[in-house]
């Protein structure tokens, strides 16, 4: 479904694991673009679409393997510029007459250094200054044969054909990857493709807040939302923004599950109901939800537990509004991007993630999700343009089950105070050293093993903790913060000075995989 009366870009996915960071590349040039697997792709969808160029992904097939995906032919006779990668210029040499071989000891992974040929062509304007550009190789096959009507414009030792193009259809192909980091100049390459394509760069968040509220008021009409607020950004920015497109029609509920921050429930509560004037339900179940929690230490119950209540809670208090007919939620468009999988098969589970899932169904209510297309720090910045405030917008995230999953074994009311006061410390020492923002996530957990120590002239018997901090791009992937030893030191003696109950400090240097951010 098109949602959107900006200029388009397509990207086709061929399951590179970068495909993201071309829609991130394009999206920061104020470019609208979005991913589909290529499957999808059909002259439906395309005249639907109406894209006003094509970007053809990478990917871990080979053209030479029976099987292998393709482009749609229609991709090559709609007129507008394709811009092939890695396996996108594969596959459009060989869809084009050219010819792609094996590997044989020309395969790549990793820097590279691609030169000029004589002849210039705009998309490498800005591209070349110091005679060679560093890019990021990462293929098997090559091409040893260039289409009818293309041309060489940069070369490298193991890949003569890397950047390729036919002047007169506007199609291009490279071998590297402009999208990662390690392409230091890739950007300039997106640029001059896109102004090439007659993009005018009218994607920016003040026209989307507009665009959106416009799509909220067309959709709802004079019916009422309710929009389950947990005090993250993604839940944040909606309710905001949906409550600018229709007011009151939009009820807020707030679960306290018992299970949240130091002062985090009045903080959102204030924020919304006394800053923004909303409608908002506090629905204070911190007795049901401990109590069904009682005894239980077992990570998926705990999630089961604490999904299935929400539900619970949240329809009992939504009947308050009366007749709602639409539930809002911060979907973000990495979780609607469908990913393209060869196989078939499906994965595994390994945590099952709670927010509102299965409300929709169970209480006959449709879908408003006005973040779908945008990414986390497009977010932000929506946030930013709808006047939140910065301290509200960099919030580290916040999982749905809060701190029940960063208490491993029994959650007792005694550890979740301990764990409250401990979080608090660690988060101050955080900000006062200036890194809040330099993590994405940063969080204590509470550890089911008591330890002796020695205080004064006592010997103590209370809970170890570990400290937990990672950096990450959307928390698929994470590494450990890399603290100074000198902050540690300094965050465990406060941690077990300040906070009763606590005698040992430790620090998760996990990263993710293996690890998980939380503990459970
Ligand atoms: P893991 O522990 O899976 O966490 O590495 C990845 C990110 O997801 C958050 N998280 C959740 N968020 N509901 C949420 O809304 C959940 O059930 C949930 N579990 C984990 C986690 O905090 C991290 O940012």
């Amino acid at each position: 479904m098109i949602t959107t009366s900006h200029d388009r870009l397509l990207i086709i996915d061929f399951g590179s694991q970068v495909t993201q960071l071309i829609a991130r590349r394009l999206r920061e040039l104020n470019v609208y673009c979005e991913i589909h697997p290529f499957q999808k792709v059909t002259d439906g969808f395309l005249a639907d679409f109406a894209p006003k160029a094509v970007i053809l992904s990478g990917g871990p097939a080979s053209v030479l393997d029976a099987g292998s995906p393709r482009v749609p032919e229609r991709v090559f006779e709609l007129g507008v510029p394709v811009l092939g990668i890695c396996y996108g210029q594969q596959v459009m040499m060989q869809q084009l007459g050219g010819r792609v071989e094996r590997g044989h000891g020309t395969a790549e992974f990793g820097r590279a250094y691609v030169s000029p040929t004589e002849a210039r062509i705009d998309l490498l304007n800005g591209w070349f200054l110091e005679g060679r550009e560093q890019v990021w190789m990462s293929h098997g096959d090559h091409v040893a044969e260039i289409a009818p009507g293309f041309a060489v414009y940069g070369t490298s030792p193991n890949a003569p054909f890397a950047i390729t193009a036919d002047l007169e259809r506007r199609f291009y192909a490279v071998q590297f990857h402009p999208e990662v980091h390690h392409t230091p100049n890739g950007r300039t390459l997106y640029e001059n493709f896109v102004r090439d394509a007659g993009f005018t760069g009218d994607w920016t968040m003040g026209a989307y807040r507009e665009e959106a509220i416009r799509k909220i008021r067309e959709q709802v009409g004079n019916a009422k939302v309710i929009c389950g607020l947990s005090g993250g950004v993604d839940s944040s920015v909606a309710a905001v923004l949906i409550h600018e497109a229709i007011g009151d029609q939009l009820t807020c509920v707030f679960v306290d599950h018992g299970l949240l921050r130091q002062d985090e429930a009045e903080e959102v509560v204030t924020m919304f109901r006394d800053h923004y004037n909303m409608p908002l339900i506090h629905a204070d179940e911190r007795a049901l939800f401990l109590g069904e929690l009682e005894g239980v230490s077992d990570p998926e119950t705990k999630r089961k537990t604490i999904g299935r209540l929400f539900i619970d809670v949240f329809q009992k208090h939504s009947e308050a509004v009366g007749g709602a007919k639409f539930l809002a939620q911060g979907t973000l468009y990495p979780d609607v991007i469908e990913s393209v999988s060869f196989s078939g098969g499906p994965s595994v589970t390994i945590k099952s993630h709670h927010n509102v899932g299965g409300l929709p169904e169970k209480m006959g209510l449709k879908l408003v999700e006005p973040l779908r297309e945008l990414f986390k720090d497009e977010v932000r910045a929506l946030g930013h343009e709808l006047g939140l405030p910065a301290s509200f917008i960099g919030r580290h995230p916040f999982p749905g089950p809060g701190l029940a999953i960063r208490c491993p074994g029994e959650i007792t009311a005694e550890k979740l105070d301990i764990l409250r006061k401990a979080d608090a410390v660690y988060i101050d020492q955080i900000r006062r050293h200036g890194l809040y923002d330099e993590i994405w996530q940063a969080f204590v957990a509470i550890l089911p093993v008591r330890t002796v120590g020695v205080m004064g002239d006592g010997r103590t018997y209370d809970f170890a903790c570990a400290l937990r901090a990672v950096t990450s791009v959307d928390g698929m992937t994470a590494d450990y913060y890399p603290f100074s030893h000198e902050f540690l030191g300094e965050t465990a003696t406060r941690i077990i000075n300040e906070v009763k109950g606590i005698n040992r400090v430790t620090y998760d240097i996990t990263s993710k995989p293996p690890g998980t951010i939380e503990w459970e």
